[in-house]
């Protein structure tokens, strides 16, 4: 069986105290979780060790950096490489997110070689993708986030896709408090399961988990979560809030 994920994306948000202070709460809350459930919490790049240390006797939390280098290592200034979250034992990394692609014109072709510096270092990508509120307008959303997925993902092999993460993320619902609505979610998320059936055959496309994110809340994960093709969500403002992360973490199907 998919996994079922909640995923938390801090972004540039806490200091060290706080962010510790929340994975304590969270880590007190009433949150429970299933072998086949998972909580990763994209933490700021500095905080990683502190964090992952905190979680080390839940088997089923991890912690994610939110981006890699798309180089390996060298004159590289400010930039973090996959072989150094291998070295501090991160397992997760979050790729291609909105605010990545759209701030640090982070293009498809860059993406490429992220996600291939990550399975270089026994990594498994967050890999993120989402239409602007423009091509929803235009109708032609289930085209663009194909392009996103093959220009990114359709040079990996069966063995990389399988239980591979793919994060949908409509940019016009990011710290919008505006949502897709459920329906909206499953529509798109049933589109990606069949972009990847084509390309990887039946057997990898049920394997993926397909997140969604944008303004997911505890009011209304337990309703997104539900639908057949979303296997948990990417949380960005509501994963700041223990009780209202822990409420997310038990709305997994
Ligand atoms: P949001 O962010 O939940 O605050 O909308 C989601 C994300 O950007 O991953």
């Amino acid at each position: 069986m998919r996994k079922q994920i909640a995923a938390a994306n801090w972004k540039m948000n806490l200091t060290l105290q706080q962010a510790e202070q929340l994975t304590n709460d969270l880590l007190s809350t009433n949150h429970k979780m299933g072998v086949e459930q998972l909580a990763i919490l994209a933490v700021p790049f500095p905080y990683l060790t502190s964090i992952q240390a905190r979680l080390k006797n839940n088997a089923n939390m991890f912690v994610a950096a939110q981006n890699c280098a798309a180089t390996k290592n060298g004159a590289y200034t400010g930039e973090t490489s996959t072989e150094m979250l291998e070295s501090i034992g991160v397992q997760y990394v979050l790729i291609g997110h909105s605010e990545r692609r759209e701030y640090y014109n982070e293009t498809n072709s860059i993406l490429t070689e992220k996600v291939n510096r990550a399975f270089e270092n026994n990594i498994h990508p967050v890999f993120c993708c989402g239409e602007s509120l423009n091509i929803r307008e235009a109708g032609t959303q289930n085209s663009y986030v194909e392009t996103q997925l093959k220009e990114s993902l359709f040079h990996l092999n069966k063995d990389q896709m399988n239980g591979f993460i793919i994060a949908y993320e409509p940019i016009w619902a990011i710290g919008t408090g505006r949502t897709a609505s459920s329906d909206q979610a499953q529509q798109m998320h049933e589109h990606i399961r069949n972009v990847i059936a084509i390309q990887f055959g039946d057997e990898i496309a049920a394997s993926i988990s397909i997140l969604y994110g944008g303004s997911v809340k505890a009011a209304n994960a337990a309703d997104i979560f539900s639908k057949p093709d979303v296997d948990g969500g990417l949380v960005g403002g509501a994963s700041l809030i223990a009780a209202d992360f822990a409420t997310i973490i038990n709305s997994l199907k």
